[in-house]
């Protein structure tokens, strides 16, 4: 199966190493980011969702009508609005994308950030009430006359939408989350599970947990398996491990001036430890180590509090790219990655490392096909982890 990439659509420049240089919603560089996506290889970006940012919808519509290919990963909390209304807003923008549209559905690690919006129930209820909305929205997507709906969290009588998605049936389904109830709830919903970077080993824990609930409801097909990482590439391997203190350094040190944006978009504040299962999780990995498997560096978690996507991967595109193809052989297939610099590090990273891991997949892919004609099962060649010796490139957009 082709690996997808997935990077970041962020409304500015800032980041965990950086203060932003403009406004919140910097519409200029929104669209130089995620054009810089589109022009690099990338197949899809996330608009994530916080609070107090700026709302991702219209962002993702603006994009939409300025970029021809890069497809759309729409962050929405179920807590902000009705599911009819939100049903229609995606139908509307995948008609504004011509079909490149998907939806994460986020349910909410944190009690204080949910509150900030009014959402006063506790994480679990959340994860029913995630389900019960996903189910609605799904069902408004596809049907065509007026239904009811009696549920736990939303009532309502005699609606049908006049919007529907240009994908049919319908757009796919993102969860996030690694608690028990998470699992339940997207392994049942999704038709992709997004798992932060962690370990093979736990990372297969996790793949295991997502196919073992989508089992538990009744599905033939589990979810497709999306990981995130934040990459530190350069040149060679000395180069990127300096590059990668630099870069837990200035972390540090924005935390300590405290200069660091106090509400992230999942809610961690600086002081709070994180009640969310996933952050707690990159938490424990990395007190029990900096290094594990090929390439994955746990200072960088450490260093935000478990802050979602922070575990990295460091070295050259080759190192990297093979660290990533380890994971492609767990069974993941849609990949996600954002720098610390976003534009450059999407440019560097579109340029030197997403060829290098599509083409190892097309081969894996190729002999997979080979020895399936021949009747060997498809998991003897995934499982395989074959070393390949790519020529090195240069990165050019590395800065100091
Ligand atoms: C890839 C990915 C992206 C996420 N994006 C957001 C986001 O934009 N905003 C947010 O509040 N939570 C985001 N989350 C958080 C989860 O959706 C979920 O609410 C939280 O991790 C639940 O915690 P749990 O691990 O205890 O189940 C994301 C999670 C993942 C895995």
């Amino acid at each position: 199966m082709p690996v997808e990439f997935l990077g970041i659509a962020a409304t500015n420049d800032g980041s965990e190493t950086t203060a932003r240089s403009g406004a919140s919603f910097d519409k200029e560089y929104t669209l130089r980011l995620a054009r810089a996506h589109e022009e690099h290889g990338w197949d899809r970006v996330l608009f994530a969702y916080g609070s107090g940012t700026p709302d991702p919808a219209p962002a993702a519509a603006y994009i939409a009508g300025k970029l021809d290919r890069l497809q759309i990963l729409l962050a929405h909390r179920p807590n902000v609005s009705y599911p009819t209304f939100a049903a229609k807003t995606f139908a509307t923008l995948d008609q504004i994308s011509g079909g490149r549209l998907a939806v994460h559905f986020i349910t909410g690690g944190n009690d204080h950030e949910q509150g900030r919006e009014g959402d006063v129930l506790g994480k679990d209820e959340r994860y029913a009430r995630t389900r019960e909305y996903i189910r609605i929205v799904k069902k408004i997507w596809t049907t065509h006359e007026a239904f009811d709906h009696e549920g736990e969290h939303y009532r309502f009588h005699d609606f049908v939408s006049d919007v529907f998605p240009v994908q049919q049936p319908r757009p796919n389904v993102s969860f996030g989350g690694s608690s028990p109830a998470a699992y339940a709830a997207g392994g049942a919903e999704a038709d992709i599970y997004c798992l932060w970077g962690e370990p093979l080993e736990q990372t297969t824990q996790q793949i295991e947990a997502v196919r073992e609930a989508a089992r538990a409801a009744g599905r033939a097909e589990p979810p497709r398996i999306q990981v995130a990482f934040r990459p530190i590439i350069a040149p060679t391997e000395e180069l990127a491990w300096e590059k990668a203190h630099r870069t837990v350094g200035a972390i540090r040190e924005r935390r300590l001036a405290g200069t660091v944006q106090r509400h992230r978009s999942n809610g961690v504040t600086e002081a709070a430890a994180p009640q969310n299962t996933g952050s707690q999780r990159l938490i424990a990995i990395a007190e029990a180590g900096e290094r594990y498997d090929r390439a994955l560096w746990t200072p960088t978690a450490a260093a935000t509090g478990g802050a979602g996507n922070s575990n990295a991967l460091v070295g050259t595109p080759e190192t990297v790219a093979q660290a990533l193809l380890d994971y492609y052989d767990l069974g993941v297939d849609i990949l996600s990655a954002r720098g610390y610099d976003l534009r450059d590090d999407a440019i560097d990273f579109g340029r030197y490392v997403i060829p290098l891991v599509r083409e190892e997949v097309a081969k894996r892919d190729a002999a997979r096909e080979g020895a399936a004609r021949e009747g060997a099962g498809p998991d003897t060649v995934r499982g395989a982890r074959p070393e390949t010796g790519s020529p090195r490139q240069t990165l050019t957009a590395v800065r100091g």
